[in-house]
């Protein structure tokens, strides 16, 4: 039987993960949103590229929650983007307000789904939704290392002239300004970049990728990014859905892994059919390790400001 993946919120990043899924004929679609005609239409749309695509995958848009029951995965995406002048940590209260409001209903519908977390601050986004759910920590699980991640190897890609398929890396941290890319993890066809590049060009490429959504906003003016985060959170999904076992970047809740405790941040993670399987921890230079540590103050400060 073909799985079923409800995504929440029927704007650019949701309405183009619905677009990729149903493309690689992943499972079943339900896109939900509060407005009403937008997910009905752009379901029914991409229904009809179905034929043209050779994909029988089934696509359906609503407003109505018994729409999504017994999802498998549920992506949230509802929420406000950032403009330009904006960051990410402006979006807090109200996609807070929305966030415990979609939880609530995703959960009566389907209390055995796996949640996956887009919609931003992302981190202070994915730990509302796990204390909200009750859902244990393997079942809701945050998007943005994979992101980060994919933006990283894109600039080192371009920057060696190489194909993207032989490079590697990992961004840890939250997804904000304090995220942590690990240039010594990130790797050529094995080779760590640091043994590729000079220090001067390690660090532009990592500061290109901490400001990777601003740039993109910049250019945009009316909204942020949507494919390549569209993209990532379906890598997610596949690694649940197929079982692969796939080692990804994603926030997940720490419960002392990396000397952090009752926290999102974003860490090596392990993705399989019971969702984050588990947390690999690997070993950090001090440097590091304080540069993760500040990253986990930052998304603790906005936990606290709305008591989760
Ligand atoms: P968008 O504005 O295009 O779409 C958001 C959709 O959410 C809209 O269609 C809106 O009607 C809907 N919505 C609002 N309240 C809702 C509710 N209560 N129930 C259901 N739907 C509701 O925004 P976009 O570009 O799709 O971004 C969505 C969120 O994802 C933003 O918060 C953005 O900052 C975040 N984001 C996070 C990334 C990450 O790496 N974690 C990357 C890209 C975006
Ligand atoms: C990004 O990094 C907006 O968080 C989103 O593009």
């Amino acid at each position: 039987m073909r799985r079923k993946v409800t995504i929440v919120g029927a704007g650019n990043v949701g309405a183009t993960a619905a677009h990729w899924i149903a493309a690689k004929e992943l499972a079943n679609v339900v896109l939900i949103d509060v407005v009403e005609g937008v997910p009905q239409g752009k379901a029914l749309d991409l229904l009809q590229a179905m034929p043209v695509e050779k994909r029988d995958s089934n696509v359906v848009g609503t407003n109505d929650y018994a729409d999504t029951a017994n999802s498998d995965v549920v992506i949230i995406t509802a929420g406000i983007p950032r403009k330009p002048g904006m960051s990410r940590d402006d979006l807090l209260m109200t996609n807070y307000k929305i966030m415990s409001d979609v939880v609530a209903k995703v959960i009566a519908y389907s209390p055995d789904s796996i949640l996956i977390v887009v919609s931003n601050p992302l981190d202070a986004m994915a730990q509302a939704a796990f204390k909200h759910s009750k859902f244990n920590r393997e079942r809701v699980i945050g998007m943005a290392g994979v992101l980060d991640s994919a933006r990283f190897r894109t600039f080192i890609a371009e920057e060696l002239k190489v194909s993207v398929e032989n490079v590697t890396a990992f961004v840890l941290g939250g997804h904000g300004d304090t995220m942590v890319p690990l240039p010594r993890y990130s790797t050529v066809a094995g080779i760590p970049i640091t043994e590729l590049m000079d220090a001067a060009t390690v660090e532009r490429l990592v500061q290109r990728t901490r400001d990777g959504g601003a740039e993109i906003v910049k250019h945009l003016k009316t909204g942020s990014a949507y494919y390549a985060p569209s993209a990532s959170a379906v890598e997610m999904v596949e690694a649940i859905l197929k079982d692969k076992k796939k080692i990804l970047p994603c926030a997940a809740y720490l419960e002392g892994e990396y000397g952090i405790h009752g926290l999102y941040v974003g860490v090596p993670c392990k993705l399989g059919v019971r969702g984050l399987e588990q947390i690999i921890e690997i070993k950090l230079t001090d440097e590091e390790a304080a540069a993760l540590q500040k990253s986990a103050d930052a998304v603790k400060e906005l936990c606290a400001v709305i008591g989760v």
